[in-house]
Parts: C-alpha cells; sequence; structure tokens
C-alpha cells in the first residue's frame, strides 16, 4: 500500500464582494445579527458568465502549479458541486476539457459541505491501492445562482469559489493517515433544494414558488452539525493514533464562527491553531476547507510534518474527517 498525500492545493474566489451592508438593502437583515450570529462579514459572488466548472479550472490551474504536475499526469478528476453548469454531463468532464487532461477518468460527486472530505478518502484508495499516481479533487459551488435572494434566513450565509486538492504518493508516516465518512439521510428534508431533479421537475409553479432555491431548517442543521463534528473529528484522530494536542492545523469547514469556535473549545485547540476564513468568503460549502488551507499556507502557518484535522458537515446530511500529515516543504 502506498501513502497519499496532498501534492498541491489551488483555489479561485469571484472578484465581486457582496457585504452586510449590500444585503441590508436587499432584506431585512443587519450587520449585527449577521456577524454576531454566523461571523460572516462579506461573501463572493460569481460574474454572470462564470459557471462552477470556470471557478473549478481557475483551481485547478493554480492546483496543478503548485503540485508542479501537467494535466496530462493527472488519472482521475472528481467535482464535488451542488451547483453543476448542468445536470449533465458530470462538471468533473468539463474541467477535464479545460485543463486537456485527457488521460484522466472524470466523475461529480454529491456529498454537499462534505463532498471534498469524501473526495480526499476516494483519491487516497486509489493511490493507496496502486490504481493511479495523481488524482484531483475539486469543491467549486456557485450558491448564489440555487439562493432565495428574498429569504434573509439563507441569502446572508452562503458565498461563491472553488478549492481544489491534487492527491498523489508521498513517503510513508505522511500524507492521509485516517478518514472517516458518514451520513444519516433520516435528515436529509432539513437543507435542501426540491425542484429541478426527478421528484419534482422544473415546471411554472416549481419557479413560482421558489422551488429550486435552498430551503435551511437554520437550527437544526446547526445542532446536527455540532454532533457529528465532535464525533467525526474523535474517530479521525483515533484511527490516526494521533492525540489532540498534537494537531498543530484545525481546518473545519466554514459555515458558522459558532459552530467553529465551539469544536475547537471542545478539543482545547486555541484559535491560532484553527483556520478561519468565514467572515470573508460565508459558507462556500465544499470550497471552504481548501480555501481555508491554503490561505493558512500563505500565512506561513503550515509546514512538513504538522497534523492537520480536516473535519466538515452539509446536506444530506453528510459528514467527514481526515487527518493529513502535511508532506510538503512549505
Ligand atoms: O454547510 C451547512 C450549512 N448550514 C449551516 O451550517 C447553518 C447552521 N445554522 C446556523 O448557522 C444558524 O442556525 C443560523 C445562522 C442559520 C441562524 O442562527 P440562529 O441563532 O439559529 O437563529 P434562528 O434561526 O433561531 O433565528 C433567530 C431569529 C428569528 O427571529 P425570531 O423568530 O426569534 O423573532 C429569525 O427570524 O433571527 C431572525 N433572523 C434574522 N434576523 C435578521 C433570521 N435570519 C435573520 C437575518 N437577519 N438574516
Amino acid at each position: 500500500m502506498y501513502s497519499a498525500g496532498i501534492l498541491g492545493v489551488g483555489c479561485y474566489v469571484p472578484e465581486q464582494v457582496l457585504t452586510n451592508r449590500d444585503l441590508e438593502e436587499m432584506v431585512d437583515t443587519n450587520d449585527e445579527w449577521i456577524v454576531s450570529r454566523s461571523g460572516i462579514r462579506e461573501r463572493r459572488i460569481a460574474a454572470p458568465e462564470e459557471a462552477t466548472s470556470d471557478l473549478a479550472l481557475q483551481a485547478a490551474r493554480r492546483a496543478l502549479g503548485d503540485a508542479r504536475l501537467a494535466p496530462e499526469e493527472l488519472d482521475l478528476i472528481i467535482v464535488g458541486t451542488d451547483t453543476p453548469d448542468m445536470l449533465f454531463p458530470a462538471t468533473a468532464c468539463l474541467v477535464q476539457r479545460g485543463l486537456g487532461a485527457y488521460r484522466a477518468a472524470c466523475f461529480d460527486l454529491e456529498a454537499a459541505c462534505s463532498s471534498v472530505i469524501y473526495g480526499l478518502s476516494i483519491a487516497r484508495q486509489f493511490i493507496a491501492t496502486g490504481t493511479y499516481r495523481h488524482v484531483l479533487v475539486i469543491g467549486s459551488e456557485i450558491l448564489s445562482r440555487i439562493t432565495d435572494w428574498s429569504d434573509r434566513s439563507t441569502c446572508v450565509l452562503f458565498g461563491d469559489g472553488a478549492g481544489a486538492l491534487v492527491v498523489g504518493r508521498v513517503e510513508e508516516g505522511f500524507g492521509v493517515l485516517s478518514t472517516v465518512l458518514g451520513s444519516d439521510g433520516r435528515a436529509a428534508d432539513i437543507l435542501r433544494v426540491p425542484a429541478g431533479g426527478s421528484r419534482l421537475p422544473a415546471s411554472h409553479e416549481t419557479v413560482e414558488r421558489r422551488l429550486h432555491t435552498l430551503q435551511m431548517n437554520g437550527p437544526e442543521v446547526y445542532k446536527f452539525a455540532v454532533r457529528v463534528v465532535e464525533r467525526a473529528c474523535d474517530q479521525a484522530l483515533d484511527q490516526a493514533r494521533i492525540p489532540k494536542e498534537d494537531v498543530e492545523l484545525f481546518v473545519p469547514h466554514q459555515a458558522n464562527i459558532r459552530i467553529i469556535e465551539g469544536a475547537a473549545r471542545r478539543f482545547g485547540f486555541p484559535m491560532e491553531r484553527v483556520a478561519v476564513n468565514v467572515h470573508r468568503y460565508g459558507n462556500m460549502s465544499m470550497a471552504t476547507i481548501p480555501v481555508a488551507l491554503q490561505e493558512a499556507r500563505e500565512e506561513g502557518r503550515v509546514h512538513r510534518g504538522d497534523h492537520l484535522l480536516l473535519v466538515a458537515f452539509g446536506a444530506g446530511m453528510t459528514w467527514g474527517a481526515a487527518v493529513v500529515r502535511w508532506s510538503k516543504e512549505d
């Protein structure tokens, strides 16, 4: 079995910034409520001509550059997204075309905000068995296209962005030490886009009733998240046989600062050891972890040999956690 690790990271966020003040003009909300309940101050919004594969492609090119890898060296491209360019073909195939990575197999995966941890876990299996050498895992999302901009309980929380990881062989003792995945379909209704699939195909009525936009029971998602984040982190640390004191950087899904701070307190991580950027980007779904990781690297907070604890939760409900021993000479 080979050890699999992260060879490169890349991210891309659209230029347009939407602040809490801007939202005050759109719905009955205020900066104080948004900041105190979620920690979010601003988020990015994709340009009208940008689609999810465009964001993904930018992040992918940067990740390949970081890994010093040519597109034709990729064996597999996995895109996690809730907002694919279209129902089919897979957004991963569109990214393949953009990159010219024609040796790769491609598919999309749908584990909502947990998709990058799911993708990392799948990539790790293919690398460990020797089936593939290089897997590109991308989380890319344009949530602004499925946001109900008249619903103040959701429209203040989300943003657009993409993050990519190149996964490949690393030295023994480094790389992904554990991954934990989970889901609970009993909670499938607390966060969803009801229409546009086979249950409720698009019709004038579904459009009028805004059933193509994201609907969320925020407090239920919150309670669920607190529970699964703690459990998944405990399990991932146990499997990796890493005591929590040895975690140099905690990289949680960026949905709400209160969930992040609660988890950090529970594990005894001081905030200097936690990657946080939810104030700048809001919840970019599966893009949050690679973007937060890349920004932590750029701030000089990630070093070879460090233990990183990644954790995510999302619609489904799904969750995932991973312990990674950083192998790059940052
Ligand atoms: O990737 C996974 C995605 N989702 C999440 O992780 C979300 C998890 N949940 C949360 O982050 C929090 O539940 C929220 C931030 C969504 C909401 O915070 P909360 O403390 O759970 O507030 P709440 O939903 O219980 O709402 C409290 C009050 C309500 O008014 P009343 O009924 O108490 O009078 C809401 O109507 O705040 C009101 N409210 C707002 N007020 C101003 C809801 N949204 C807003 C708003 N501005 N944008």
